[in-house]
């Protein structure tokens, strides 16, 4: 699967399949083989670029067996991009027993040319005991043990109920196959388990191959498509716009409405200006079934494009927070993954503005980020001193300025940042700049979040008129440059020093660039933080220990950085796993000669799966020092 644009975990991406390449996150409409009433220009036409037939179902029909064995799936279903097939497994879980066995099955998907084939896995229960579930996992990758995977994309179902354990097992044995579909969670889904959910796809994700696609097993009700994309999953497969569609019942992105309780269709629906509802009712069960169904698809559609463009703007994050709210078992959900750790994972910054709503918000991992720093910055014998936000902005009467006052003492300078206080020197980088904040201030929660920095450093005071201020001790700038660095690469050592010189910006005022020697070493970006010059990865190299911050490439690779190409997945042949998606690496060799600085497109946990596209956007190489 290759990368395409990334907010966390959550990506747009695109993989190759026999009948046409498909951009994720997508939905696949699942197809009855019986009851085909949509032709592939409708479909397309409502943004399908892939669907899912059950090879079960045809299988067990003569007719349909014998014409897909001698046709094609493609042309039984009358559609030629990627079909994906599934194997019975639901059909054993709702029926009990099944009269094909896994090997046949998959043969047989084989045969009528299907591009995503299913194996017969086992379908774990939410109330399923632990040592069942656990078998069930078991035999599932034995399953896909037992086929013979060449060049298919073959997709093996990470089961394992809601056992953390035994989805992590799965996850992990299952990467082999191409393909990785969560399964067994339709009665979570039915039951509005969200919370549960979350857990699984977590669990689930973080341990399988990052390079291959996630699909939801029945996950098609637009509602929870967005959580769930946040936490990695690529694809869908729905049938609930047929199934609601024969209720009579209309869908929306939030949820459905009885056809024969609503006034219009909402003007994105293909039916608006078409039929009233009432004239649709009027309609044969063919037609409302059919017109209803287009309907359903078009709002589930609308979401996928509404949170491809979330990602791409980096406001996924924000979408989700907003949808929480939409029902209560969301926003339990919500709050079930603001307790999960999923911290690595994030980017070092967004492009977009971080939104501080309240104390939840304190959850999301940037904040996390920034408390984790604050600890350390004061885990030292200084003095704390706190500026509440009037003295932040409007400046220390004792001094000129804030940053008069910092330089006459060697104080740890706090300041006040919604309901927590962070180190001054941070305040233009992300999200602490970057952020559109409620105001709604928590006493009680700045009054405990004070105790916990006591615990570190006991001597914490609040800023006031009697402190006075001495003689000049240090710079705010250097002070701030080095603070940021820390932050940055999560280090207790600044690349700078007192002498290296600051090239403000003109038109700003904004520290601009890092110079030594007349060179530039550093640049500061608008989200607070450095970019490295060639010069600064070859200072940054010498002041590091191997590995951190690097990534290593073959000599080939290593040629070609060094004259400003970017780094391909496939020439890496080591890295460093703490790196951060989006923060500046050293493009080195395996004697640590380095070749180029940029930025890595993943974080360290994910660099190790990916085998297509780029993986460090080359800013500089070292053919220019
Ligand atoms: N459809 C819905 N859930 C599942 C599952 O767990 N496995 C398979 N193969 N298909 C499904």
């Amino acid at each position: 699967m290759q990368l395409l644009f990334k907010e966390n975990l959550a990506r747009i991406g695109k993989f190759k399949t026999d009948h046409g390449e498909i951009e994720t996150p997508a939905v696949m409409p699942v197809i009855n083989p019986n009851l085909n009433f949509l032709s592939e220009r409708e479909l397309k036409d409502l943004g399908v670029q892939a669907v899912i037939t059950n090879s079960y179902i045809i299988r067990r029909t003569e007719k349909l067996r014998d014409y897909a064995l001698k046709y094609g799936v493609h042309r039984l279903i009358n559609f030629q991009g990627p079909v994906m097939t599934d194997s019975g497994t639901f059909q054993s879980y709702v029926y009990g027993d099944i009269e094909y066995n896994n090997k046949e099955i998959v043969d047989f998907q084989k045969n009528i040319g299907s591009d995503i084939i299913t194996i017969l896995d086992i379908f774990s229960r939410p109330d399923d005991g632990y040592e069942t579930a656990k078998n069930a996992v078991y035999e599932t990758y034995n399953r896909l043990n037992e086929i013979d995977i060449g060049n298919k994309i073959i997709a093996g179902p990470i089961q394992g109920s809601i056992y953390p354990d035994l989805r992590k097992i799965s996850a992990k044995l299952m990467s082999k196959a191409p393909y990785l579909p969560i399964g067994g969670v339709v009665p979570l889904l039915e039951s509005y388990r969200y919370d549960d959910l979350i857990k699984i796809i977590i669990n689930s994700k973080v341990n399988a191959d990052f390079s291959k696609p996630i699909h939801l097993f029945g996950g098609g009700h637009p509602m929870f498509f967005a959580f769930s994309v946040l936490l990695g999953v690529d694809l869908f497969d729905s049938a609930s716009y047929i199934k609601y569609a024969k209720d009579n019942r209309v869908l929306y992105t939030e949820g459905t409405r009885n056809l024969k309780e609503i006034r219009d269709f909402p003007d994105w629906s293909p039916l608006f200006g078409r039929y009233k509802p009432e004239e649709l009712l009027r309609e044969t069960e063919k037609i409302r079934l059919k017109e209803l169904s287009k309907h359903n698809l078009k709002a589930i559609f609308n979401e996928i494009t509404e949170i491809k463009e979330r990602i791409y703007e980096n406001t996924l994050y924000q979408y989700v927070e907003e949808k929480s709210r939409a029902h209560p078992s969301l926003y339990r959900a919500f709050i079930e993954m603001l307790n999960s750790n999923i911290d690595n994972f994030y980017n070092i910054s967004l492009k977009s503005p971080f939104y501080f709503y309240d104390n939840h918000s304190l959850k999301n991992p940037f904040v996390k980020r920034l408390i984790e720093f604050t600890f350390k910055y004061i885990n030292n014998s200084k003095k704390c001193v706190i500026l509440n936000h009037k003295y932040w902005r409007a400046g220390v009467p004792t001094a000129d300025s804030v940053k008069e006052f910092y330089g006459s003492n060697d104080y740890n300078i706090l300041v006040q940042w919604n309901n927590i206080f962070i180190p001054l020197e941070l305040e233009d980088t992300y999200p602490v700049s970057q952020s559109v904040s409620s105001n709604i201030i928590d006493r009680d929660y700045q009054t405990y979040f004070i105790s916990e920095l006591k615990k570190i450093n006991n001597d914490i005071i609040f800023y006031d008129d009697s402190i006075t201020y001495d003689r000049k001790v240090r710079d705010y700038d250097h002070g701030k440059i080095d603070a940021v660095f820390k932050f940055q690469f999560n280090c207790d050592r600044s690349l700078f020093n007192s002498s290296d010189f600051i090239v403000r910006s003109k038109a700003t005022g904004h520290i601009r660039n890092i110079l030594r020697d007349s060179k530039i070493l550093a640049t500061m970006r608008n989200d607070g933080f450095f970019t490295l010059s060639i010069h600064g990865g070859s200072a940054l190299q010498k002041i590091k220990e191997y590995p951190m911050s690097r990534v290593v490439v073959t000599p080939d690779s290593g040629e070609f950085n060094a004259k400003d190409f970017n780094v391909f997945f496939k020439f890496i042949k080591d890295f460093d796993e703490n790196i951060i998606a989006g923060n500046e690496v050293m493009v080195v060799g395996e004697n640590d000669e380095l070749y180029a600085v940029g930025h890595s497109t993943v974080s360290g946990t994910e660099m190790k799966s990916y085998r297509e596209g780029v993986a460090v956007k080359v800013h500089e190489g070292i053919n220019k020092l």
